[in-house]
C-alpha cells in the first residue's frame, strides 16, 4: 500500500468507529509510524510503504477506536509551544491549562494575560497587574531568581512551560505519583530546563510544609537533576530565614467530584490516570487543603494560581475569603467558562 491509499483507509475506519477528529487522528497516526512530519505524507503520498508499517499503523487505528486516546498512541503532546511526552502515567496537558502560565506571566509582569481584556474577565485588571509589579520587585531584591512551585505537575507542562519562560526562575515540582514524576523529569530534559527543577514526591506541598524542603536557591550545582526525584529527605531543615518563599505556586490539582466520573467522556474515564482526575465525592475537596498549604509557602506579594472545574468558581471563590488574600481574580477560557483564579498572598 502507498502513503495516499494507507491514511485513506485509516480516515475511513476511524470515521467508521466515530472518532472525533479522525482525519488529524489518521494523520498524526501515520506521521508517528513513519517518524515524518505532515508535509511529507502529503508530498510523498505515492510511497509503497513497507508491510510492517501499515500494520503497526492499522493496530494503532483499531486501538484509537477502542478509546485509546491518540496522544497515548504516539507518547506526544504539545503544550505551550514546547512538546511533551505523554503516557498513560500522566494526564494529557490541556489547552486551557496554558491559560494558568498566561495568569501566572501577567501577575509576574511577564506576560499578557489575553482573557482579562475580554468579556470573560470577572474581577478588576489593575489589581492584578499591581500584584505582578509587585512580585517581580520582590524577586530582585532577592536577587536570585524567583521560585516557583507547580502542585500535581503530571507530565511538568507547568513547571517546564514556566521555567522555559523564566530563565531565571526555579522550580519545585511536587506530584503523588512517582511514575508520573519519571515523565515529568524526562520532559524537563527533553526542554533544556532539568537544572531548574526539582521534582519531588510528596502529597500537595506536604513535604516542603514539614521542612524537609530541597534547596530552593538557585545555584544550579544544587539541583543535581539525578537525585531530585524522590529527594524528599535528602536535604537537612534549614532555619526560615534561610529558606525564602516562593513568589508564585501553581497547579492544575484534580477538580473532578467521584460523584461526577459518569459525566467524563469514556476515553478520559478509561485511559486517564484516575489520581489526575478524582478528588474527593465534590471535586473541590483538595482546593482547600492547598490553599492552606499556598497560604504558608508563599512570600508577602506572592500569587496562587489555580485551575478549576467548569463548575467549581462559586465553592472555590468563598476559600479566598480571608485575611491572608487579596486581589483575587478570575479568568474564563475561550469557551467562556471560569478556568482560573488567582489570588495574592498579604
Ligand atoms: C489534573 S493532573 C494535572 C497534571 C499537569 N499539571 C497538567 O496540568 O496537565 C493532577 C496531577 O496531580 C497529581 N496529584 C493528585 N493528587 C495529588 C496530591 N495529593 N498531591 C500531589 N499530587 C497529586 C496527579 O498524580 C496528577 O499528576
Amino acid at each position: 500500500m502507498d502513503v495516499r491509499a494507507t491514511l485513506k483507509e485509516g480516515m475511513n475506519r476511524l470515521r467508521e468507529g466515530r472518532v472525533p477528529s479522525h482525519t488529524l487522528a489518521a494523520e498524526l497516526l501515520l506521521m508517528h509510524v513513519l517518524g515524518c512530519e505532515r508535509a511529507w505524507l502529503y508530498s510523498r503520498h505515492e510511497e509503497v510503504l513497507d508491510p510492517g508499517k501499515v500494520e503497526h499503523y492499522l493496530h494503532l487505528v483499531v486501538r484509537r477506536i477502542a478509546g485509546v486516546p491518540t496522544q497515548y498512541l504516539t507518547g506526544r503532546q504539545e503544550f505551550w509551544g514546547l512538546e511533551f511526552e505523554v503516557t498513560p502515567d500522566v494526564l494529557i496537558p490541556r489547552p486551557e491549562t496554558e491559560h494558568v502560565i498566561e495568569v501566572a506571566l501577567a501577575r509576574l509582569g511577564q506576560g499578557q494575560d489575553s482573557s482579562w481584556t475580554g468579556a470573560g474577565m470577572t474581577e478588576d485588571r489593575a489589581e492584578g497587574s499591581r500584584t505582578g509589579t509587585r512580585a517581580a520587585l520582590d524577586a530582585a531584591m532577592y536577587g536570585a531568581g524567583l521560585r516557583i512551585a507547580d502542585v500535581g505537575t503530571g507530565s511538568g507542562c507547568l513547571a517546564v512551560a514556566l521555567a522555559h519562560e523564566l530563565p531565571e526562575a526555579v522550580v519545585v515540582a511536587t506530584d503523588i505519583s512517582s511514575a508520573a514524576l519519571a515523565v515529568a523529569r524526562r520532559n524537563a530534559v527533553r526542554n533544556g530546563v532539568a537544572q531548574r527543577i526539582q521534582f519531588v514526591q510528596c502529597n500537595l506541598l506536604g513535604a516542603l510544609e514539614s521542612g524537609r524542603l530541597p534547596p530552593l536557591s538557585k545555584g544550579r550545582s544544587e539541583l543535581p537533576p539525578s537525585t531530585n526525584v524522590g529527594a524528599r529527605h535528602a536535604v537537612p531543615f534549614r532555619p526560615p530565614a534561610m529558606l525564602p518563599r516562593f513568589h508564585v505556586i501553581v497547579s492544575n490539582p484534580p477538580y473532578v467530584g467521584r460523584s461526577e466520573a459518569g459525566l467524563l467522556p469514556r476515553e478520559v474515564r478509561e485511559h486517564e490516570p484516575a489520581q489526575a482526575l478524582f478528588a474527593g465525592e465534590q471535586g473541590c475537596e483538595i482546593y482547600a487543603l492547598l490553599i492552606g498549604q499556598a497560604d504558608k509557602l508563599l512570600g508577602s506579594g506572592g500569587t496562587l494560581v489555580l485551575e478549576i472545574g467548569y463548575n467549581a468558581l462559586d465553592r472555590v471563590r468563598p476559600l479566598f475569603d480571608s485575611y491572608a488574600w487579596t486581589n483575587v481574580g478570575v479568568t474564563n477560557d475561550l469557551a467562556g467558562i471560569p478556568r482560573v483564579i488567582a489570588a495574592e498572598k498579604l
